[in-house]
């Protein structure tokens, strides 16, 4: 039997944080025996804020080199950038004729997204168009992603099974996959809002490619609370969170965590942390930085991917334009 198949992306609209590291990156690593896995860098979801073209040009770059540091293998999956491959595009705008105005105005992301800036493009409205059409194209199963992206994942569903039901079984219906520890991380800053690599204030991100000083400085000023009890509970979101980031680097669950710095205050936990994350992203941060120095080794794998990737997307862009009449 064939296998099946996982479709994800991440957005080169900055460098990434742990958040992207332990609710989807870590996870795609481990998929790659299991499944035919394609792992996008999606700079035309990008571009739905506003960005520099030669930021945009170094960070796409930069998210394909910490891939490859991550160990995603180009040998087993496909690794590819989305604007080289046309046909996303393409299904985007077919699928935008089965989705609802009502239904993208209820977005999460999107209300946050529309509500922070002056001027709200369409792009952003699109958004989760773009990312069904992402998804669908490839037959896609399994989509390993962080809980901030659930939503659009049935959005996906939903658009999907309409458009099955209007033409016959064209889409598979993806599900997601989402990691049980970590699927949000939080600002160390503002443990209510995610964290996310276009936060303004850097203290409440680590970059996977921060210093190892940085790192630890960060860490020791999270924002945790007064209670001076050390648990995994909702009453104290700044200290669950730093738990979660310990629990993500080890392999120790939040109770283990619990019973090991009980009755003892945040610091010397806090100091244990940055140990834990500096000793999971050193081997990446290492790597990273000959990987992205050989532009001719990232140039052959995206142009490999970009052509393999192409070949699936070519296949199920003229099985939908059949069915829609073209
Ligand atoms: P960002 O939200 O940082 O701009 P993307 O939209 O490119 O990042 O998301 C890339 C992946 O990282 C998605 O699978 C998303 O669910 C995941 N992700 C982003 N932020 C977090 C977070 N704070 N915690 C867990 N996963 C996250
Ligand atoms: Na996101």
């Amino acid at each position: 039997m064939d296998k099946k198949i996982v479709y994800s992306g991440i957005q080169p609209s900055g460098s990434l944080t742990i958040g992207n590291y332990i609710g989807a990156l870590k996870n795609f690593i481990g998929l790659q025996d299991e499944y035919n896995c394609l792992y996008c860098i999606v700079d035309l979801h990008a571009i739905t804020a506003p960005q520099e073209p030669k930021d945009l040009r170094k960070n796409t770059l930069d998210v394909l080199a910490l891939y490859l540091a991550c160990g995603l293998d180009p040998e087993k999956s496909i690794i590819y950038i989305q604007s080289h491959v046309p046909e996303h595009a393409e299904l985007a705008w077919v699928l935008n004729t089965y989705t609802s105005y009502g239904q993208l105005g209820r977005m999460t992301q999107f209300k946050e997204k529309s509500q922070k800036s002056k001027e709200v493009l369409a792009g952003i409205f699109n958004y989760p168009v773009l990312m069904a059409a992402d998804i669908l194209l490839y037959g896609t199963h399994l989509v390993p992603v962080g809980e901030d992206q659930r939503q659009h994942i049935e959005l996906t569903r939903d658009i999907a099974e309409r458009f099955n039901r209007r033409y016959s079984d064209t889409f598979e219906v993806p599900d997601i996959l989402a990691p049980k520890v970590g699927a949000r991380i939080m600002s160390l800053q503002d443990p209510a809002h995610k964290m996310s690599k276009s936060d303004e204030n850097s203290d409440g991100f680590i970059l996977i490619l921060d210093s190892e000083k940085d790192t630890e400085k960060k860490i020791k000023r999270a924002v945790t609370d007064s209670l001076g009890t050390f648990a995994y509970s909702d009453d104290q979101p700044g200290l669950k969170n730093l738990i979660d980031i310990y629990c993500a680097f080890s392999t120790l669950s939040a109770d283990e965590v619990v019973a090991k710095y009980e009755g003892q205050g945040y610091g010397a936990f806090k100091s244990d942390l940055a140990q834990v994350v500096n000793d999971g992203l050193r081997p990446i941060r290492e790597r990273f930085k000959t990987i992205r120095d050989d532009k001719a080794y990232l140039e052959s794998v995206y142009t490999e991917g970009a052509a393999r990737a192409s070949r699936m997307a070519q296949k199920m862009l003229r099985k939908v334009y059949k069915k829609v009449g073209f």
